[in-house]
């Protein structure tokens, strides 16, 4: 028996969340695997309930599962909280106390919704990226940080640092990531500038050693910015650090149209923690109007990662081609003519593509 622990979070989580539910759901009906999932909270609904983004209980949870599934967290009502108690440290603790170092985020071309991107059609339409973030480390974490007052005058300082053990691991991760796609792998830093990155560069180079079969390429995280906006197909996979991928995941995501379609992988040695990369947008909240094709698609990654079943992860994504097939789109990623469906709606219409695609 699989355990799934389950975290809808905040904002639109708690809707995008239950539609990827559903999906996991039918999946486990279909394949007659069995699988408990669990609710635990986190973010501001466990700040609410709890006064902690991340009570005992719920690190727990997500210690004893085998994978963790997460909507969203954060939103305005929290925003003045001190910042131990903000949402989003509810998922940073999370990714710290699992060891989730390795952040996997795909941004690939949508055909369906070639129209949708912002750019071009003829830049995008072979854009394939697999963006691996840094996830435990830099800035996010670093020591000492803070805000004080120094002869009356406010300061706020955080610290940019890793040691090479934090960068060879997530190297190794995104060499191999490169030998299973098309070779190429694009490391970024800022090394002519920041230290840390200059050893960033240094060990990822080491790395490369054992990867003669992928070509390795440098890149400073300014001039990717601009190529991910001149020409993204030339990338295969990007290797960041946490901050930089921070940046430039939500960048590469509106390539393909909408972040509502990004789905992430976060893992360690043990279980990932799987959910989509976008926010917990409070302006649509509560109002069936979120994407949660980023979530499904997360679902068809924890299948693929943690559950071992890469059958029903493609089976997953061949379910939302089906519904995008279809015409059926979420207000995000809609263009002219398209077929406006809300969260509920998109979310059956996938679990009915997945009864109808036959077994995997
Ligand atoms: C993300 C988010 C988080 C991050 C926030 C919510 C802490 O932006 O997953 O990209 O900065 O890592
Ligand atoms: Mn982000």
């Amino acid at each position: 028996m699989k355990k799934i622990a389950f975290f809808p979070g905040d904002g639109i989580g708690p809707e995008i969340s239950a539609a990827a539910r559903q999906v996991l759901e039918t999946v486990a009906e279909l394949a007659q695997m069995p699988l408990q999932i669990e609710e635990g909270l986190v973010g501001g609904a466990a700040v609410d309930a709890h006064g902690d983004p991340l009570p005992e209980p719920s690190l727990a949870l997500a210690m004893a599962a085998d994978a963790v599934l997460l909507g969203a967290v954060g939103g305005p009502k929290w925003d003045a909280l001190p910042p131990a108690q903000r949402p989003e440290q509810g998922l940073l603790r999370l990714r710290k106390g699992l060891d989730l170092y390795a952040n996997l985020r795909p941004a690939q071309i949508f055909p369906q919704l070639l129209a949708a991107s912002p750019l071009r059609p003829e830049l995008v339409q072979d854009v394939d990226i697999l963006v691996v973030r840094e996830l435990t480390g830099d800035i996010y974490f670093g020591q000492p940080r803070g805000i004080e007052v120094v002869e009356g005058k406010r300061r706020g300082y955080n610290t940019m640092v890793y040691d090479e053990d934090e960068i060879r691991r997530i190297a190794h991760v995104a060499f191999r990531a490169a030998q299973g796609r098309r070779r190429r792998l694009c490391s970024v830093d800022k090394a002519n500038v920041l230290e840390t990155t200059r050893l960033w560069r240094e060990v990822v180079n080491e790395v490369a050693r054992d990867y003669p079969d992928v070509t390795l390429e440098h890149m400073y995280v300014d001039n990717a910015a601009m190529q991910l906006i001149r020409n993204p197909a030339q990338f295969d996979v990007l290797l960041t650090g946490n901050m930089f991928g921070d940046i430039l995941s939500d960048e590469a995501s509106q390539l393909t149209g909408s972040i509502g379609m990004l789905a992430s992988a976060s893992l360690g040695e043990g279980r990932g923690m799987y959910e989509p990369i976008h926010g917990s947008a409070p302006d649509i909240a509560g109002q069936d109007k979120a994407n949660p094709l980023a979530t499904i698609l997360s679902v068809a990654m924890l299948l693929r990662h943690s559950l071992d079943q890469e059958a029903w992860a493609v089976r997953i994504e061949k379910a939302v081609h089906a519904v995008l097939d279809q015409g059926l789109r979420t207000a995000d990623i809609a263009t002219g003519d398209s077929k406006i469906v809300g969260t509920r709606a998109m979310g059956e219409a996938v679990v009915a593509a997945l009864r109808a695609g036959g077994q995997a």
